[in-house]
């Protein structure tokens, strides 16, 4: 038992403290088919995923709306987004992410309309205004997804007044330079901030994360 424990949490600080993004993704490559169920032990207990999808299901004021779901893992997200009532009733899910094994896990829940092998710190292939809604959990963290231009790109494929619901890892937010990045978008009048408050995220481990919620602007500065 002791030492399954540390093998859950040795494989999150393992994902965490990679050198490089090729290490970063060997890890997650090689995690992929036991990654849902270490995350559901009590020692971990994900929570983020849930919570990610019921935010943007409960801020969101579109009719079967259109979601990417940024660094979509084995779909996590995009369960909870599909089994959201009727809130989340005709919904329509794209994923994407780097790990062509976490994608493969992603594709058997049968959630996803598309998945795509993306790397969000790069442009995202994917044409302007295009979702209503854009979730990223879990994957603005240490080791790997910076705030840019990972949340421009969020906002460029949006459509107006789209929503981006993402969690940051509580103890990168100032220092990863996530906030300040927000900051900049809003200043430039590409977003505003509906909310970022802290909550759980991996509630058995006690780590907390901010869970971003930005709407782009209706009529962008860059539209005038
Ligand atoms: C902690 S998992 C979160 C997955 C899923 N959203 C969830 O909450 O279960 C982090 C994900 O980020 C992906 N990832 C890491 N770096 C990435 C990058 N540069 N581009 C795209 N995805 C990346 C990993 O492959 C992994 O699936």
């Amino acid at each position: 038992m002791a030492t399954q424990v540390l093998t859950q949490s040795a494989r999150v600080a393992g994902a965490r403290n990679a050198l490089s993004k090729e290490a970063c993704m060997a890890m997650y490559d090689e995690w992929a088919t036991s990654y849902n169920t270490d995350l559901a032990d009590a020692s971990q207990n994900y929570v983020a995923p849930i919570l990610t999808a019921q935010t943007a299901l409960h801020i969101n004021r579109k009719l079967a709306p259109t979601v990417l779901d940024a660094g979509c893992g084995t779909g996590l997200v995009g369960q909870a987004l599909a089994k959201g009532g009727s809130t989340g009733s005709g919904v329509v899910i794209d994923g994407a992410d780097l790990s062509p094994p976490m994608l493969k896990i992603a594709g058997e829940t049968g959630v996803y309309r598309d998945l795509l092998v993306a790397d969000l710190t790069q442009p995202l292939g994917r044409a302007e205004a295009s979702y209503d809604i854009v979730t990223c959990c879990g994957t603005f963290t240490r080791g790997h997804v910076g705030p840019d231009p990972a949340l421009r790109e969020f906002l460029r494929v949006l459509k107006p007044a789209g929503i981006v619901v993402a969690t940051v890892l509580y103890e990168i937010w100032l220092s990863g330079g996530y906030k300040a990045e927000v900051e900049k978008l809003e200043a430039e009048g590409l977003a505003t901030v509906v909310s970022a408050e802290v909550d759980d995220y991996r509630k058995g481990a006690g780590d907390k994360a901010v869970f971003l919620v930005l709407r782009k602007k209706a009529t962008t500065a860059a539209a005038v």
